[in-house]
């Protein structure tokens, strides 16, 4: 499945008639990046210039314009010309013509002549809208266009400059019956190379190795990762940020991994914690169950006009109960929630919106309030509980356990959906799905 350019029409539509009459609006994808040496990282569009336009090569700017109340905005696309020695070089290019013809662009320009069109675009209208403040350089080159446009005879440049986020942001942020078929697709790819991790770990395996494993599935069906996955082994899941992967998964520890792939610009994300053996011991299945318990309450809290944060409120009142009960913690549970003594073993959020930017974009209040959850948003839901190694306030059997269960949820007028939910995660789902990889 793919989005065609009429649904990237649709949104232009819609940016359209936000930006109000006789206004513009430009966006930029994002530049190429340098690793090494002659050699760049994998190009990737900026996902809301991508949201836009369905254009993914590098250099390449969209411009809306609005005119009068009634008229037809006009959509511009300012793009590589094609060429054939650089394309024998770097590959195809759609080129002006095929920003017209494949893209619905009305007009298309050679990218080097944006410096001097724009400024016939941007004469009397009454707004800019811009992403303001996210790349230094392309800042400095609006006020340029700012200042020649207000020297300019034939005009003045707008009045207002808007940030362009705020809008595409909340466009972004529900996302349409389309989008959520992206996504689910995103999650099935992910939820196998889980279930593969799962059937394929082994004692004395790399964290890398079994990345590996996870990265077979997401290339086999065409797919880059998410965001970079992390594969951590025994007290390396109570890193939370752990990229590494570099050490040898043990027999007896857990196994955290977060990973998951995008799928024609959309992202899933990930975490299953499971026995490199394939058993859960005592103290890791009683830790195992507080948080999946927390993460189910915490699914089911994900509806319909609770706020942002709820979710989160339910998910640490569990776990702090769960910790007081196993002998972690100790007090009055409601008042080691209100003073935040789980921090010691929860350190993080509760969710984050998900979409074509694994933490997406949206904003998360209204004004003071956290904002109600609307059908389309995706929000993950991913508590977790991490003991350090050195933690020396609880009995050593709990040192060096992290566990963190991730799931990805779709608001809908029906409750919470869960895309993630192919891949397993109960203690006897994941030991039977392990016993018979072990067996076969
Ligand atoms: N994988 C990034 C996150 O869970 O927030
Ligand atoms: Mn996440
Ligand atoms: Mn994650």
């Amino acid at each position: 499945m793919k989005l065609s350019q009429a649904d990237f029409k649709q949104r232009r539509d819609l940016l359209a008639q936000h930006i109000g009459s006789n206004s513009i609006a430009i966006i930029a994808t994002r530049a190429e990046m340098y690793r090494n040496r002659d050699a760049d990282y994998k190009y990737r569009a900026d996902s809301s210039f991508y949201y836009l336009t369905g254009f993914a090569e590098p250099e390449a700017v969209a411009v809306i314009e609005t005119f009068e109340e009634g008229e037809e905005y006009s959509y511009s696309l300012f793009c590589r010309e094609r060429n054939r020695e650089m394309e024998i070089w770097n590959g195809y290019r759609a080129g002006i013509d095929g920003a017209i013809e494949i893209y619905d662009a009305d007009e298309a320009y050679a990218i080097d002549l944006l410096d001097e069109e724009i400024i016939d675009k941007l004469l009397n209208k009454h707004r800019l809208y811009y992403r303001i403040a996210q790349n230094a350089e392309f800042d400095a080159r609006v006020s340029q266009w700012m200042q020649k446009a207000d020297a300019h005879r034939g005009g003045t440049a707008p009045a207002e400059v808007v940030q362009l986020d705020r809008i595409v942001d909340e466009m972004r942020l529900k996302k349409s019956a389309q989008e959520i078929e992206l996504m689910q697709i995103a999650s099935d790819i992910s939820a196998e190379a889980h279930t593969r991790a799962m059937q394929t770990v082994k004692a004395e395996m790399m964290e890398y190795a079994l990345e590996a494993e996870l990265n077979y599935i997401f290339g086999q069906n065409g797919c880059m990762p998410a965001y970079n996955s992390i594969v951590g082994g025994g007290e390396n899941a109570c890193i939370l940020h752990y990229v590494e992967n570099n050490k040898p998964l043990k027999d007896g520890d857990l196994v955290l991994i977060d990973a998951a792939c995008e799928y024609e610009f959309y992202a899933s994300d990930i975490t299953r914690t499971f026995p490199v053996n394939g058993k859960f011991s005592p103290e890791q299945k009683a830790l195992y169950n507080v948080v999946l318990a927390a993460q189910l309450a915490a699914i089911d809290a994900t509806h319909i006009g609770n706020h942002y944060k709820y979710p989160h409120e339910v998910a640490v009142k569990i776990l702090t109960q769960g910790l007081v009960d196993l002998g972690l913690l100790h007090g009055n549970v409601d008042e080691l929630v209100e003073n935040e003594a789980f921090r010691q073993f929860y350190m993080h959020g509760t969710g984050h919106w998900l979409g074509m930017d694994v933490h997406d974009v949206g904003a998360y209040k209204n004004g003071e309030d956290w904002r109600a959850y609307e059908a389309g948003m995706v929000v993950t839901v991913e508590p977790g509980l991490y003991v350090a190694p050195d933690d020396e306030t609880v009995d050593a059997k709990w040192r060096g356990i992290g566990i963190r269960i991730e799931d990805d949820i779709v608001v809908t007028e029906n409750g919470p959906l869960v895309l993630t939910k192919n891949v397993v995660k109960t203690i006897e789902e994941i030991e039977n799905l392990m016993a018979s990889r072990q067996s076969a």
